[in-house]
């Protein structure tokens, strides 16, 4: 791979991660993920923004795209550092061993990170929202933006091209042939929301009050690219997804979009024997619905559609006196990733004593849900259990309609 040119000293080097590994060894990446850096190369100094780690060859790709614009690694100055998780650090240690000189440009948060992790303390300079950085000819300016993702992140701003190198924030997952978002074809682009939304989803959502501040912090400058270290960097329209990230923060406070998940479980069918009646009415009033069965579908994507969903439709059978293990999994991952303020009901079935409901109750105080109603039997449902969840279905798509609306009219 070569690398690209964003704009006069300007270069993104970058790696593309396969398939086989999970992403924080949880995520899986069935599209892949970039690890993007990115050289600054002044008429004085030459700066590396983040690194990466050694996975699937990364560290090989990138040294030999930088060596590709005639820079050698010992003549790069700085090493800016806008977040301290090993995706874009993991290789700091081995690096500093070989260029003891370079000097790490970071916040005061993630200095003490940088000896925690990898024992560096020497040539370490913390830097503050505002102060800069001058390269010659490219000034770069720093804003610190905590929780998007860890504690200690900032952002860069090249001052000279108003390129805003913004790491995890306005990132994706998936693996992308071309550079630009003007260069993607419409296969590409439907791959890169999707994998965006997930992308968010999994990794930022839980921060979404901090990217809402973090995006009012950004909006007295002119960004002109936005190039996030995964995903693409947006050129044509950069604040296409800054305009994505703050709505997609939004939705932790509700309403989401007019859509609802269906995640279900079920042992010997008796909980999943009412899924049919429920699509089928949510079919009939023309909402969109997501479906997903547990533990088959990987909470990765229940998350990435529950996120975009206003509603949420759990089934889930007692085992044990308690919730199903899966959908108990499924709940820690909502409540740790604030999936909050959903309008939600449950059904489910039990085999001599109910229970799930029980530790079901606490998830949907702490995640401010409101809940319409709950369909328990016991065995297999009757002719009430499905008249029932017909009409709570029914009741859950005017309800997400009326509430999104008022929404779109405030
Ligand atoms: Fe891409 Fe939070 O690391």
């Amino acid at each position: 791979m070569k690398p690209d040119v964003l704009a006069q000293g300007v270069y993104r080097v970058h790696a593309q991660i396969g398939t086989r590994d999970l992403f924080e060894g949880i995520w899986p990446l069935p599209n892949g993920v970039l690890l993007n850096s990115y050289i600054v190369k002044g008429t004085q100094k030459t700066a590396l923004i983040d690194l990466v780690k050694d996975w699937e060859g990364a560290v090989h790709e990138i040294t030999t795209q930088i060596n590709a614009l005639g820079i050698q690694i010992n003549q790069i100055d700085y090493l800016i550092l806008n977040h301290m998780e090993p995706d874009h650090t993991g290789s700091l240690a081995d690096l500093k061993r070989k260029y003891p000189n370079l000097e790490i440009l970071c916040t005061k948060k993630a200095v003490p990170m940088v000896k925690a992790f990898y024992d560096i303390e020497a040539n370490v300079r913390a830097v503050s929202s505002g102060d800069t950085l001058d390269l010659g000819g490219h000034v770069l300016r720093f804003e610190e933006t905590p929780n998007i993702h860890w504690p200690e992140t900032m952002m860069t701003y090249d001052m000279n091209t108003g390129i805003l190198f913004s790491c995890d924030a306005f990132g994706s997952f998936g693996r992308y042939e071309h550079c630009f978002d003007d260069e993607l074809d419409e296969k590409e682009w439907d791959l890169l929301i999707g994998e965006t939304v997930r992308y968010y989803a999994n990794i930022v959502s839980s921060f979404s009050q901090f990217v809402k501040r973090g995006i009012s912090k950004l909006a007295s400058l002119d960004i002109k690219m936005v190039a996030p270290s995964h995903g693409i960097v947006w050129r044509k329209n950069p604040s296409q997804v800054i305009t994505l990230y703050n709505d997609l923060a939004s939705y932790m406070d509700g309403p989401a979009k007019k859509e609802i998940t269906l995640v279900y479980s079920s042992m010997y069918g008796n909980t999943a024997a009412l899924v049919p009646t429920i699509v089928k009415t949510l079919e009939k009033e023309g909402i969109t619905l997501h479906v997903h069965e547990v533990p088959r579908d990987h909470a990765s994507f229940v998350l990435a559609s529950a996120w975009q969903s206003s509603g949420l439709i759990i089934g889930m059978p007692t085992y044990e006196y308690k919730m199903f293990p899966p959908m108990y999994h499924i709940l820690d991952i909502f409540e740790r990733s604030h999936v909050k303020n959903r309008k939600v009901f449950r059904f489910g079935s039990f085999g001599w004593s109910g229970g799930a409901q029980k530790q079901f109750d606490p998830f949907v105080q702490a995640l401010g849900w409101e809940c319409l109603g709950v369909v328990e039997y016991q065995g297999a449902p009757k002719e009430d259990d499905y008249k029932r969840i017909e009409q709570l279905s029914a009741q859950m798509a005017s309800s997400i309609m009326q509430w999104c609306s008022e929404e779109e009219h405030n």
